[in-house]
């Protein structure tokens, strides 16, 4: 697989630019974003990805933001339908006014690894509409990021939907980024088991080294992962007030949904799909739908069965340990840091129904 992102990377660049995110330490903790007035400055990272376009939709139906763009990056399926599938949601939406930037193709050091089995092979469900006559603009997702967050230091707050590449680019090309971010708010990682390997939810599995960079990047983190988002099926009910309301929006997101249901019905889920994305979103414009506990997080990279792995640590009278030193290593202490210094707000517990009544209630009213 050719071309990956707009920066040379190597493991050594990776190590490094995990080293530099140690030194930049404080997790001054994400204000709750509802609490703020006036609309919130967001970038919104995604795969689309049938959760991803309910969250797009979502978004772009909320006055509490302001979305000064929106990054397609490969996942769910390749980058060649994440990004005409953003380009749709903008368009269905009527939002023409927001940018949307190309991402990255592939993973930082990774072959990309889609899901395709539970998206479909178009990433909608199957679900079809006509090409985008909307284009990206010409700047590239990693340096679109750095130009907005620069413009708008200490403001801006980065929404990711899928694997990491395209933060972890933005970071690694522009050392002092890290500290004029406002937060990420990420549906990734998770603390109770995989959903690709035992060990790994799909965005941290399929980039591992990029999710790293960003949990050790000093950025206050809020992680929303499987422990919470296994709890959002999406049911019939719901996409029948979405087709009982007939508007362009609540209508194109039935469509994917009927699709997506049926796709997962062949799968032979009983169940689902569940709406990832869209409760991270939903998190970020009501943080009481969610139970939160500090965390210092960090990301499994080396191992060959447990690589994208999220291990959430709490204070320990001991200090915080990795692997045991081994006999042929350098290393002779298996303590990884004596001090719980938290990095992520992590979401333990989640109000399912008033989080589908903020979502269906949004993608079907006809304001
Ligand atoms: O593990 C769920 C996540 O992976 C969601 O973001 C879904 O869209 C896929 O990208
Ligand atoms: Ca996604």
């Amino acid at each position: 697989m050719t071309s990956r992102t707009n920066v040379p990377f190597t493991r050594r660049d990776f190590v490094a630019a995990s080293a530099a995110g140690l030194a930049v330490s404080t997790f001054a903790g994400a204000v709750p974003a509802f609490a703020q007035s006036g609309p919130r400055r967001v970038i919104i990272d995604t795969d689309p990805g049938v959760d991803d376009a309910f969250a797009l939709l979502l978004a772009m139906r909320s006055p509490e933001l302001k979305i000064e763009g929106i990054t397609p990056v490969a996942g769910n399926v390749p980058l060649e339908l994440t990004l005409p599938n953003a380009l749709r949601m903008v368009e269905i939406a009527n939002r023409p006014d927001i940018p949307v930037a190309v991402g990255a193709h592939a993973p930082l050091l990774r072959r990309l690894v889609t899901a395709t089995y539970a998206h479909g092979e178009n990433g909608l469900g199957g679900a079809v509409f006509p090409e985008p006559k909307l284009k990206p603009i010409a700047d590239p997702a990693s340096v679109f990021i750095r130009q907005i967050v620069r413009k708008y230091p200490g403001e801006v707050t980065l929404i990711t939907l899928g694997p990491l590449t395209n933060v972890a680019t933005a970071l690694m090309s522009d050392t002092g980024l890290a500290s004029m971010i406002k937060g990420v708010t990420m549906m990734g990682g998770s603390l109770s088991g995989g959903n690709v390997t035992p060990a790994a939810e799909f965005n941290v599995y399929v980039d591992p080294e990029a999710a790293r960079i960003v949990f050790q990047s000093g950025i206050p983190v809020t992680m929303v992962g499987l422990d919470v988002t296994r709890k959002t099926a999406l049911t019939d009910a719901h996409v029948k007030r979405l087709e009982d309301a007939g508007t362009q929006v609540s209508l194109a997101a039935a469509k994917i949904a009927r699709n997506d249901i049926d796709l997962n019905r062949r799968e032979g889920n009983s169940s689902g799909p569940n709406m990832h994305d869209s409760l991270a979103l939903a998190s970020f414009l009501d943080p009481t739908l969610l139970t939160w506990r500090d965390y210092y997080v960090d990301v499994e990279t080396e191992g060959e069965l447990t690589a994208g792995e999220t291990l959430g640590y709490r204070p320990s009278e001991s200090g915080l340990h990795g692997s045991a030193a081994t006999l042929a290593g350098t290393k002779t202490s298996a303590v990884l840091r004596d001090k719980f210094v938290p990095n992520a707000k992590v979401a333990v517990d989640v109000n399912s129904p008033r989080f589908f009544e903020l979502l269906i209630g949004r993608l079907a009213s006809k304001a």
